[in-house]
């Protein structure tokens, strides 16, 4: 990667906390740029609810401008209640799609750690969580959240999705993936449905081609149900996990369990252009405007961000560090169980940083 003294990176807070919890974010990225002696300019753009609500799409032509020669993007949470029932095209969760598909960020990295101070937040017992540090790697650009045709019939009376994938489109991903195995414990497995869906069919058969160059590192194949077993009985056993865009959405909500709460997960989604950086959590509405979702998801997003879009590893580790020192020290947001506020735990995180 190069070295740039001066960073653009777009801001997308969306509905419902993601506005809340992308402060916390971005005031810790401005902290870190700052530190390493690099200037950021920050934009804020709307996508999502907030943009529907003003009569625009969910991802706006002025949003997409403002993407073009942007070193990353950060993002909350879309989604609002108000929009449940409407047809697809017309809903926040669209300009988050329509956003990855533009971004071309097929690789959505999920990394889920067991941190000491944490263990007991899980509802798995101790024995089980301790020790879990895998990250899912999933798909973010086909399968059934793309394929065509898609929509209803003219009576509604049947409705279809169709799972597709190509061999190109599988080979990226489950090649980062090994890339990834690589730096980590050279174990991937690689999640299907191959007994019974073709689509699956193919991914084992690419995965098994691309495993090829990779001898030193061990690849298995599992079935997404077995895995969705094996992932809250003995989730130590992973490395990394690489998957389809559907079974990865189901399986990295049952992984936040493993860490204690989702609202600790962060996910970089990455492709050929700027990388995507957002929690894995939605946009919380029962919760928002009160002031107390946890901001540490997006903050680890930030984290990843330095690392792996604007290459300042040690700020990313100086984040990460941060992070492990305010949960040390015992600091809960409600979703742990505690009453500091989101804007409280961005201080803390920000104190932590500058002690570091
Ligand atoms: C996620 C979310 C999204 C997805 C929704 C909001 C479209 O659940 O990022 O996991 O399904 O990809
Ligand atoms: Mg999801």
């Amino acid at each position: 990667m190069t070295q740039k003294n001066s960073f653009r990176i777009v801001s997308l807070p969306g509905d419902g906390i993601g506005p809340e919890v992308c402060r916390e974010g971005a005031r810790v990225l401005e902290s870190c740029v700052k530190h390493a002696g690099k200037k950021l300019e920050l934009v804020e753009m709307p996508l999502g609810g907030v943009a529907l609500d003003a009569g625009k799409p969910a991802l706006p032509d002025e949003t997409r401008a403002a993407l073009s020669g942007v070193d990353a993007v950060l993002l909350g949470a879309v989604g609002l209640p108000k929009y449940d029932g409407v047809p697809g095209d017309r809903r926040p969760e669209k300009g988050l799609l329509d956003l990855r598909k533009m971004l071309g960020v097929y690789a959505n990295l999920r990394p889920v750690r067991a941190v000491e101070a944490l263990i007991g937040a899980s509802p798995l017992k101790e024995e089980i969580v301790r020790g879990t540090d895998l990250v899912v790697v999933r798909e973010l650009l086909s399968d059934v959240y793309f394929g065509e045709p898609r929509g209803f019939d003219p009576d509604g009376k049947r409705a279809f999705n169709t799972m597709s994938y190509t061999e190109e489109e599988v080979r990226r991903v489950v090649k980062l993936a090994f890339e990834m195995a690589r730096g980590r414990r050279k174990l991937v497995t690689s999640v299907d449905k191959a007994n019974v869906l073709e689509a699956s069919q193919l991914w084992r058969r690419v995965a098994k081609e691309v495993g090829a160059d990779y001898p030193d590192v061990k690849l298995e194949h599992q079935y997404v149900d077995s895995c969705a077993m094996d992932l809250i009985k003995k989730p130590t056993r992973f490395d990394v996990v690489v998957t389809s865009n559907l079974f990865g959405d189901i399986l990295t909500d049952e992984a936040a369990v493993l860490a204690g709460s989702i609202g600790l997960l962060p996910s970089a989604s990455l492709g050929d252009g700027p990388g995507l950086y957002e929690p894995i959590h939605g946009s919380a509405p029962d919760i928002a405007g009160k002031g107390i979702a946890n901001p540490l998801g997006t903050i680890a997003s930030v984290a990843m961000m330095l690392r792996s879009s604007l290459g300042l590893p040690q700020e990313a580790e100086r984040v990460d560090r941060a992070i492990e020192r305010v949960l040390n020290d015992g600091h809960r947001t409600a979703d742990l169980g505690g009453s500091v506020k989101t804007s409280q735990m961005g201080d803390y995180v920000c104190r932590a940083l500058e002690s570091d």
